[in-house]
């Protein structure tokens, strides 16, 4: 087999995966999984916790608040496709929320924003609402007892 002939192989094999993904995965999925927007971290945020699922894998959240607004988030995960998809979903939902709206959200909601997951995927968007909840407690304590931060 020459170069050309692995070449060949590759875009077959890389056609295959792409209409597998596309038949198992909502096209907001897809979106939010290619071009996360609320990826990456705030450098001393207000809320912040990190949780690992089920699967073993983790989930980071981080929240800038002002005046009761969340006024910033991002989120980080080395899981996989639906981690982030569902990871980046939750920031969205609580992007510019006041907290006691944001305390209000479920799962379901993230997977109504993803138009759904596999049920074998749900868990992702389950991680990604509890990790959104406990950096929300985070933030309370922190503002309660702000000497409980290391950093
Ligand atoms: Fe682990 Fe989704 S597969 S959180």
């Amino acid at each position: 087999m020459d170069v050309e002939d692995l070449e060949k192989a590759a875009r077959v094999v890389r056609s295959m995966l792409e209409a597998e993904i596309k038949d198992k995965y909502s096209d907001e999925v897809l979106k939010n999984w290619l071009d996360p927007q609320y990826m990456g971290e705030i450098s001393c945020p207000e809320g912040y916790a990190k949780l690992t699922g089920s699967c073993g894998d983790e989930m980071a959240f981080f929240l800038r608040v002002r005046d009761g607004k969340i006024t910033d988030v991002k989120f980080s995960t080395d899981g996989c496709i639906t981690s982030i998809a569902a990871g980046n979903a939750g920031a969205e939902l609580i992007s510019g929320r006041m907290i006691d709206e944001a305390l209000m959200l479920k799962a379901s909601d993230i997977l109504t924003v993803l138009h759904g997951l596999p049920p074998e995927d749900e868990h992702c968007a389950q991680l990604a609402m509890d990790v959104i909840k406990e950096a929300l407690r985070d933030y309370f304590l922190t503002r309660r007892e702000p000497w409980r931060k290391d950093y």
